[in-house]
C-alpha cells in the first residue's frame, strides 16, 4: 500500500533490486543474534527530528530502525514550549525566516495525518513590549515583515488585553503575527508510532557509540544500515564531529486553573505558551557557554518567573509545576546542519537546529527523504559541508 508514496526509486535503492525491502549492503545478511541487523536507514536520535525521519523513510517504504539513547522525546523535544514560530523568532529576513515559513504551513497536513492528539493551535502569537527600544522592535518588525508579504500587525491597546487577559498595564506596543504552538512530546510520540506503524523498528534504551559508512555501533551490538542519519540533537556534535554544540535553555511551567491565556505571548524577557490543564510554560533563557550542563538554576528560575509576572501579573500567584533545563542544537551560523556529514561516508546529518527544531522537524524529514530515496538536492545553505569539518566518528 505504501508503494503509492514512492514516486521512484531513489539513490539509495537504485540498482538494489525489488522495492519495497532492497537490502543496501548485499554482503551483510540480517541476523537475529544481539542487534546486527540491517536496515535501508538507521536514525541515531528519538527526538523530534529523529521520529519525523523515521516516519517520513517508512511512510515511503524504507526499513528503518530509530535507536534513542534514553525514551523518546527525552531532551529538548520534551523541554522546547513547542512554538512555530518564524514570524516571533526571526531576527531579519533571511534563509531562516524562509525555512521557517516553508515548514509552518506543512503542520496542518501533518496533523491531519496524524489525526491531531498534539494540540496544534495556528491562532497566532502576541509579542508586547514595556520599552520604548522594544516597541522600535516590534514596529520595524511589522515594517519588515508587511514588505515581505507576511501578516504581522501592530494592535491597539484594547486589541492587545483582548488577546492577552490579565496584561499588565501599560504596555508601549503590541504586535501579532500567525504563528502558533503544539505539543512537542506528543508530536515526537505521534511520530514515532506512524512510523512503527509503516514497519520502523524503534530501540529506546540504545546509545549509539560510534557511528561510520554503513553502521551504528552500539551497546547492544552493531547495526548495519545503507544510511545513517544522525539526529542527536546536542549530541550529534560529539559523535560525528560535526561544529553543533549545546545551548542550555531553562524553562519552568507554571499552573494557573481558570487563567484565561489562549494565545502564545511574548514578553520582555520571557515567553509564555499555553497548555492544556491551565498550565502556561514560561520560557528560556539561552546559555550556550553552559556545555552540556543541564542543571535548573535559581538565578534563571527567578528572571523567568520575574519577567512572567511583568507579563501577567496574575501568574505571579501561579503553582509552580516543572523547572527544567535542556540542550538545544546549536548551529553556528544559526541554519540546521542537513546532509551528508563531511568525512563521513555514508552518514547524514539532521542537526543545529536550535530554536527551531519542532517547526522544521517534518520540513527535515521531507528533505532527508527526498534526498536518500530520490537523489533530490538538498538546500545549499543547510548542507554541513558549508563549515568544511572533517568527522571522525568518535565515540559519544
Ligand atoms: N524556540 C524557543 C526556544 O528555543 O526557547
Amino acid at each position: 500500500m505504501r508503494l503509492q508514496h514512492v514516486p521512484r526509486a531513489g539513490r539509495l535503492l537504485q540498482g538494489r533490486g525489488a522495492w519495497p525491502r532492497p537490502r543496501l549492503n548485499p554482503g551483510v545478511r540480517p541476523c537475529r543474534d544481539g542487534m546486527r541487523e540491517s536496515f535501508d536507514v538507521a536514525v541515531v536520535g528519538g527526538g523530534v527530528i529523529g521520529c519525523a525521519l523515521a516516519s517520513e523513510l517508512a511512510r515511503r517504504g524504507a526499513s528503518v530502525v530509530l535507536l534513542e539513547r534514553e525514551r523518546l522525546a527525552a531532551g529538548a523535544s520534551y523541554g522546547a514550549g513547542g512554538m512555530l514560530a518564524p514570524q516571533v523568532e526571526a531576527h531579519g529576513p533571511g534563509p531562516l525566516l524562509e525555512l521557517g515559513l516553508t515548514a509552518r504551513a506543512l503542520f496542518p497536513d501533518v496533523a491531519e495525518r496524524l489525526g491531531g492528539g498534539f494540540d496544534l493551535d495556528l491562532s497566532g502569537i502576541v509579542r508586547v513590549t514595556f520599552t520604548e527600544e522594544g516597541a522600535a522592535e516590534l514596529r520595524s518588525r511589522a515594517e519588515w515583515q508587511g514588505r515581505r508579504g507576511l501578516q504581522a500587525r501592530i494592535l491597539d491597546a484594547a486589541e492587545a488585553r483582548d488577546r492577552v487577559p490579565g496584561l499588565a498595564g501599560d504596555p508601549r506596543a503590541a504586535l501579532w503575527v500567525p504563528d502558533g504552538q503544539l505539543d512537542p512530546a506528543r508530536l515526537t510520540v505521534a511520530l514515532a508510532e506512524e512510523a512503527v506503524r509503516h514497519g520502523a523498528r524503534v530501540r529506546e534504551g540504545v546509545p549509539a557509540l560510534h557511528v561510520g559508512p554503513g553502521r551504528v555501533d552500539t551497546a547492544a551490538g552493531p547495526v548495519v544500515a545503507g544510511a545513517v542519519v544522525v539526529a542527536a540533537g546536542a549530541w550529534s556534535g560529539p559523535l560525528t564531529a560535526a561544529p553543533g554544540y549545546p545551548v542550555k535553555g531553562q524553562r519552568v511551567v507554571l499552573r494557573l486553573p481558570g487563567h484565561p491565556l489562549r494565545h502564545t505571548t511574548w514578553g520582555d524577557g520571557c515567553y509564555l505558551v499555553p497548555k492544556a490543564g491551565g498550565r502556561v510554560l514560561v520560557g528560556a533563557t539561552e546559555e550556550p557557554e553552559a556545555g552540556f550542563d543541564r542543571r535548573v538554576t535559581a538565578e534563571a528560575l527567578a528572571r523567568l518567573l520575574r519577567a512572567a509576572a511583568a507579563v501577567i501579573p496574575a501568574l505571579a500567584g501561579a503553582e509552580v509545576m516543572e523547572p527544567w533545563a535542556g540542550l538545544r542544537p546549536g548551529s553556528p551560523d544559526g541554519l540546521p546542519l542537513i546532509g551528508p556529514a563531511p568525512g563521513l561516508d555514508g552518514v547524514w546529518l539532521a542537526t543545529g537546529h536550535q530554536r527551531n527544531g519542532i517547526l522544521l522537524a517534518p520540513w527535515t524529514a521531507h528533505l532527508i527523504a527526498d534526498a536518500l530515496l530520490e537523489g533530490a538536492a538538498l538546500p545549499e545553505a543547510c548542507l554541513p559541508e558549508r563549515f568544511a569539518v572533517t568527522g571522525s566518528g568518535g565515540a559519544a
